[in-house]
């Protein structure tokens, strides 16, 4: 709808009504995902949108700043903003907000019920007895979380939330990331092989992009040996899912639990047809709460940007400080 006087903005795909109605009061909203021609839509609009709501599959680029001279400002909905080339928009000068903090809880909870599904084999479980298994036999012994060995990858907010629970399990915990964090009492591993040798579990939330793209590969998945579970809440591309496919169809390590593909919303047929795994839509933060937190967190950037007043969560690669 066009509001006069309203600046306008686009958004990329669908946002909650939550969200979307805020920016629908505010703003003069273009929405990309409706249009039959992307391209002639954007010539349309180009000279008048500086301002750009991430949301869905599309990617944020150089490409889509050049269509969208008069950008000055990207809220992504997500605290992952791989899809954002956060790097361009710095380069240019634009500003990129993200959605920090308001989700941790929820995708640490998301992880450990991941972790424990897999471990226990609780959709197998039930499974079984919707198909009426049980009446002849008992469900067969599961593996353990007794005597784990937990190794993070990426122990940032949402990792030291995880962390702080697995605790509660009474569980080892050791981590591995680009650097050492001087207020973290678990063993740091710079190598990411050599913290697979130590463990038999890997919980993976680090983010996406080209610095952790296929970190945990066929190498890391042999270190981490028959015991081992791999639960993935980070981004897919952490993981070289042809070789976590085959690590698990010999039997290299024993099971895997995922909410993040390497190419979302497809997941390898192959993956699919293996019974020993959990395979999760990216649901980490998918409650009514938790997503309207985080298209608060949108809006409330948006707003506060185009009120003058500077984006309230820049990401890193935005040269921002606080006046
Ligand atoms: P964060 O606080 O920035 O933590 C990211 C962690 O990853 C940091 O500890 C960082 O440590 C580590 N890291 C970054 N680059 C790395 C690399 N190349 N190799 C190894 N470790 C690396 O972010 P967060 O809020 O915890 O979110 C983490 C990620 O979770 C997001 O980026 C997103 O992809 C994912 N996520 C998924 C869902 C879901 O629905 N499944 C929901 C929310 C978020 P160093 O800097 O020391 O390397
Ligand atoms: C969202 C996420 O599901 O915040 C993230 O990085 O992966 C999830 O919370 C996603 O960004 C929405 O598309």
């Amino acid at each position: 709808m066009t509001r006069p006087n309203a600046t306008e903005i686009l958004m990329t795909g669908p946002l909650m009504a939550y969200a979307a109605d805020q920016l629908k009061a505010r703003f003069t909203v273009h929405e990309l995902w409706k249009a039959e021609d992307k391209a002639a839509f954007l010539r349309e609009i180009s000279d008048r949108v500086r301002g750009i709501a991430g949301g869905g599959h599309v990617r944020i680029d150089g490409a889509l700043f050049d269509a969208l001279p008069k950008v000055e400002m990207i809220a992504n909905f997500g605290v992952g903003y791989d899809n954002v080339d956060a790097a361009e928009a710095g380069r240019r000068g634009l500003v990129v907000s993200n959605t920090p903090d308001v989700l941790t809880d929820e995708v640490a909870d998301l992880a450990i019920g991941l972790l424990i599904a897999t471990v226990r084999q609780l959709p197998q479980v039930d499974r079984y007895l919707r198909e009426g298994k049980w009446l002849k036999a008992p469900y067969p012994l599961t593996t353990s979380l007794r005597k784990r060995k937990v190794g993070i990858v990426g122990l940032g907010r949402i990792g030291k939330a995880v962390a702080q629970r697995i605790e509660a399990f009474g569980l080892p915990i050791v981590y591995h990331g680009r650097s050492r964090q001087a207020d973290v009492a678990y063993r740091y591993y710079p190598s990411l092989v050599e913290m697979a040798q130590d463990v038999d579990t890997l919980i993976s939330v680090a983010p996406g992009g080209a610095s952790t793209h296929h970190i945990i590969n066929a190498e890391v998945l042999k270190a981490l040996g028959p015991d081992g579970i791999v639960v993935n809440v980070g981004r897919g591309t952490v993981v070289d899912e042809q070789a976590l496919i085959e690590a698990l169809r010999s039997k290299t390590i024993l099971s895997a639990g995922l909410d993040v593909f390497e190419d979302e919303p497809r997941v390898p047929a192959e993956l699919i047809a293996i019974d020993h795994v959990v395979l999760l839509p990216h649901v980490g933060s998918a409650s009514v709460h938790t997503r309207e937190q985080m298209g608060q967190l949108l809006v409330d950037n948006l707003f506060s940007w185009f009120d003058g007043k500077g984006p309230l969560t820049p990401v890193a690669e935005t040269p921002w400080t606080k006046a």
